[in-house]
């Protein structure tokens, strides 16, 4: 196979082309969002503070030995008391954004309106307006994880009452917070709440059913529900709050292992899609792809089922689903190589890394800056260019601190460089960039153990002070000069 073979599989195939290693100078778009995420259940504790009601993360970390070590985030990094601590050090990072997500259990304890905390409401209402008092804007996530275990105890996502339930809760916080908030995000990683929440069980609410039934009935009620939030609010609230709302995915980039072999190209092709794809299929172009389709089908007939474990939306679900996206809201951290096509697995490819690939603290993340230009590159030419925020990306380090992290300082180098790379050379339409994390905070199932904040949280201090790591400074250069000036 020639050279000439190689770029042709990848231009058929919509992928670009490899990537040249050496930095690009240049600068983003003039209003380009540069912002640093958290979480509620990972930063905020206050876990029965002021009326807040149980999550499902609260039960899970409380239950022996899910999270390592034990650990739980019933106090995290007390950003429930730490409002000012916590805009201080952002205006110390020079973001011109802050996203983090809202409790749901903190506002609605039972998961309805039936009983609102006011309390509750009333922590964010401060929140956002020390956000806009320092000129940062705020970029709110109404789910990232921690869902009221009182709607889990009805079946959570399984129930499609969940649909309504959510539209209820989305309805208050845009009537309460959305004269303060300009860009919603309705679900964070949709993959990880179904495959790991519903699947693996390895987070809450800790169901370990196998990866392949109950999430494709969680991701079923999940998009349905994002729908329903972005109507609401498009329908609602848009005209007179004049904000912007969508989801965000996540997913790693798949590279095909041989680059000379196109059962390897297809075999990555069909990672994306049951990652990426499984939930920006539906949003961007109405269903649930052929390649995920005929796949889940054809494996459930052959395991003996009467139909399909991938649930259907009618012709009426895919028309209300189908645009319900103001901008491509993405999460990405690593890239795996796609292996030999394996036709046991459910995607029918192996993924693994290559051992050259730089070590985080995380297994599953390997410094590999070249797929986050090949992704962006993807959603372009899959979903004709969309506006597209980077809602994460970053690293983690483990062991003793060593405030010196210059391993993420290279990690946000290179892959800032190629999300620069992607936005002048590819043309993608890239709004805006946000650094996971801005603390150390709760890594869900890995505890406080795994670190990916440019802010160290020093947690033998009972004040839990933060503590700059040298990425910071780094990072707010880099905004400073909207990009990498020569
Ligand atoms: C994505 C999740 O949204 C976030 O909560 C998590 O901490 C990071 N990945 C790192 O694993």
């Amino acid at each position: 196979y020639s050279a000439h073979y190689y770029y042709n599989i990848i231009k058929d195939n919509g992928f670009p082309l490899p990537d040249d290693e050496k930095m690009l100078y240049g600068h983003f778009r003039e209003d380009f969002m540069w912002s640093s995420a958290s979480a509620s259940y990972q930063i905020e504790g206050g876990w029965r503070a002021d009326g807040k009601g149980l999550s499902i993360w609260d039960k899970f970390a409380h239950s022996p030995s899910k999270i390592l070590n034990d650990d739980n985030g019933d106090i995290a990094c007390d950003s429930y008391n730490k409002i000012e601590e916590d805009v201080a050090i952002l205006k110390q990072l020079k973001v011109s954004h802050y996203r983090f997500s809202l409790s749901w259990p903190r506002v609605l304890p039972d998961g309805t309106i039936n009983n609102i905390n006011e309390a509750g409401i009333n922590y964010y209402q401060r929140l956002l307006d020390a956000l806009h008092a320092a000129n940062i804007q705020p970029q709110v996530t109404l789910y990232h994880w921690d869902l009221p275990q009182a709607i889990e105890d009805y079946g959570g996502f399984l129930n499609d009452s969940f649909v309504k339930l959510f539209r209820d809760y989305a309805d208050l916080m845009f009537d309460r917070l959305g004269d303060k908030v300009k860009i919603w995000i309705t679900f964070n990683e949709p993959l990880v709440v179904a495959r790991h929440g519903y699947g693996f069980g390895d987070f809450a609410p800790g169901i370990s059913s196998g990866p392949d039934t109950l999430p494709y009935i969680v991701g079923h009620n999940l998009i349905k529900a994002h729908a329903e939030a972005w109507h609401l609010y498009n329908d609602k609230y848009r005209a007179k709050q004049n904000g912007i709302i969508s989801i965000t995915i996540s997913s790693d980039w798949s590279e095909p292992r041989n680059p000379y072999r196109q059962e390897d190209y297809d075999a990555a092709r069909r990672v994306v899609e049951f990652t990426l794809g499984w939930f920006s299929h539906p949003i961007f172009n109405g269903d649930y792809s052929e390649i995920m389709k005929t796949r889940i089908r054809d494996r459930s007939l052959a395991a003996g089922l009467p139909q399909s474990r991938l649930p259907e939306f009618t012709q009426e679900e895919i028309k209300r689903i189908k645009g319900t996206h103001d901008f491509f809201g993405l999460n990405h951290f690593a890239s795996l190589f796609c292996n030999l096509p394996n036709f046991a697995l459910r995607s029918g490819a192996a993924t693994v890394p290559d051992p050259t690939w730089l070590d985080s603290a995380s297994v599953w993340l390997k410094v590999t800056p070249f797929g986050i230009r090949r992704l962006l590159n993807f959603i372009k030419n899959e979903y004709g260019n969309p506006p597209i925020i980077v809602t994460e990306n970053g690293v983690s380090e483990q062991g003793p601190i060593d405030l010196n992290d210059v391993h993420r300082i290279y990690y946000y180098e290179q892959y800032i460089n190629q999300v620069l790379k992607a936005y002048l050379l590819d043309g993608v339409d890239v709004r805006g960039y946000t650094a996971w994390s801005l603390l150390d905070n709760l890594e869900w199932a890995s505890g406080f153990s795994q670190r990916f904040g440019l802010f160290y949280v020093n947690r033998s201090d009972p004040n839990l002070p933060r503590v700059p790591k040298s990425s910071v400074n780094f990072y707010a250069t880099v905004i400073k000069c909207n990009g990498f000036p020569e």
